[in-house]
């Protein structure tokens, strides 16, 4: 059930950390328009500035959603409800966007839906596939975030596991960064890997061993920092000895191999443990094609893989109105003390412990 009509109208604002994205969507879900504006500025930084991006968001959010309003062929006014990123994300940054969407929907007199960021993630394949919807595995995986989840219906999620330490994008990012790459890395690592042996350098598997077995510690979660040490130590003696350029390929290749084997390896574990072949991926680094492919690779027979286009795996507003289409379905709007959290609590999460199968 959706609280707004079919021929509704409902903007979605994400601002929680580089880019400022405005979506519309119908009361179906269809996407009618679209802007996502990317900050260069923090290239020249090697890393996301908070306080840079804050004011960008000010700066340009007016423009976003008028551009994003025209692509929709509709008025301010014909807006039915309004949802914004309400963490996590920069504080800055998620202020920005949360308080124009605030201060919008006062003015409309219309709903005004907070939604969660890594939420909204698991929504961005069902802007585009139907199909995709529960029972799945959910595997979350961005720049500051890695989360392996069950999800039975929307709204329930069972967590597995998460990082320890590094976020798998953050991973990625770090890793560009040492090799003087630049910001993001994911994209550029990735690129560089196509041109490497994924088997010329073996870097290790943090957490992930055969010995381990259901109830340990570490069956599920993740760890990507002792990763990044790794080829800290084997990049240096390149880098000094002038050689470096002629292994980046490999060194590029060797290390996205590790981190997909970690990330599909944990992701099959809870294919086999609820028997559930479906897997849905979200987030930046769900835009790797070496990760899709591998995964596809180890489904098991009848299984699925449901991924957005590259668009929508990375941040955008048109998840955020779809995340915000099913909270306000189920009547979660905002009141007055609602206010963004850099830490929000991801909403429905039940430890495994708790989850009683088929109940
Ligand atoms: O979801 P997202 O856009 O922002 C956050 O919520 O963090 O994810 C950004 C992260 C960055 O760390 C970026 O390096 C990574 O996603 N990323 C990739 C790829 N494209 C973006 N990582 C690996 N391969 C890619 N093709
Ligand atoms: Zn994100």
């Amino acid at each position: 059930m959706t609280a707004l009509a079919p021929e509704g109208r409902i903007l979605g604002i994400e601002t929680s950390c580089d880019e400022t994205s405005a979506a519309v969507l119908d009361g179906r879900g269809a996407l009618l328009g679209h802007v996502i504006l990317s900050q260069d500025v923090h290239e020249v930084y090697g890393g996301v500035v908070p306080e840079l991006a804050a004011r960008h968001h000010l700066q340009r959010i007016d423009s976003v959603v008028e551009a994003t309003l025209a692509q929709a062929g509709i008025d301010f006014a014909d807006l039915d409800a309004i949802a914004a990123t309400a963490g996590p994300g920069l504080v800055g940054a998620l202020l920005v966007g949360f308080t124009w969407a605030r201060a919008a929907a006062f003015a409309l007199d219309v709903p005004l839906v907070p939604v969660h960021h890594m939420e909204a993630h698991l929504f961005g394949p069902v802007l585009e596939d139907p199909e995709a919807e529960p029972p799945f595995v959910g595997l979350l995986v961005s720049g500051g975030h890695t989360l392996l989840l069950y999800c039975p219906a929307w709204g329930e999620y069972v967590r597995l596991g998460s990082t320890r330490d590094d976020a798998a994008g953050e991973a990625f990012d770090k890793v560009a960064k040492m090799l003087d790459l630049g910001y993001p890395g994911g994209p550029v690592v990735s690129r560089l890997a196509e041109g490497g042996d994924p088997a010329g350098i073996r870097f290790p598997r943090p957490m992930l061993s055969n010995r381990q077995v259901e109830g340990d510690a570490d069956y599920w979660d993740f760890s990507f920092s002792g990763l990044k040490t790794a080829v800290l130590n084997r990049v240096r003696p390149l880098q000094e000895s002038g050689e470096i350029d002629t292994h980046l390929g490999d060194v590029a290749a060797g290390f996205q191999e590790a981190v997909v084997d970690v990330l599909v390896s944990k992701t099959m574990r809870a294919v086999e443990h609820f028997d559930c072949p479906r897997v849905l991926i979200g987030g930046g680094v769900s835009a790797n094609t070496r990760l899709r492919a591998e995964l596809e690779a180890r489904l098991p027979e009848g299984g699925r893989l449901f991924r957005a286009s590259p668009r929508l795996s990375l941040d955008n507003g048109a998840m955020i109105a779809r995340a915000g289409l099913f909270r306000l379905g189920r009547g979660e709007v905002a009141d007055a003390d609602t206010a963004v959290q850099p830490n929000l609590p991801f909403p429905g999460m039940i430890p495994l412990t708790s989850h009683a199968p088929n109940a």
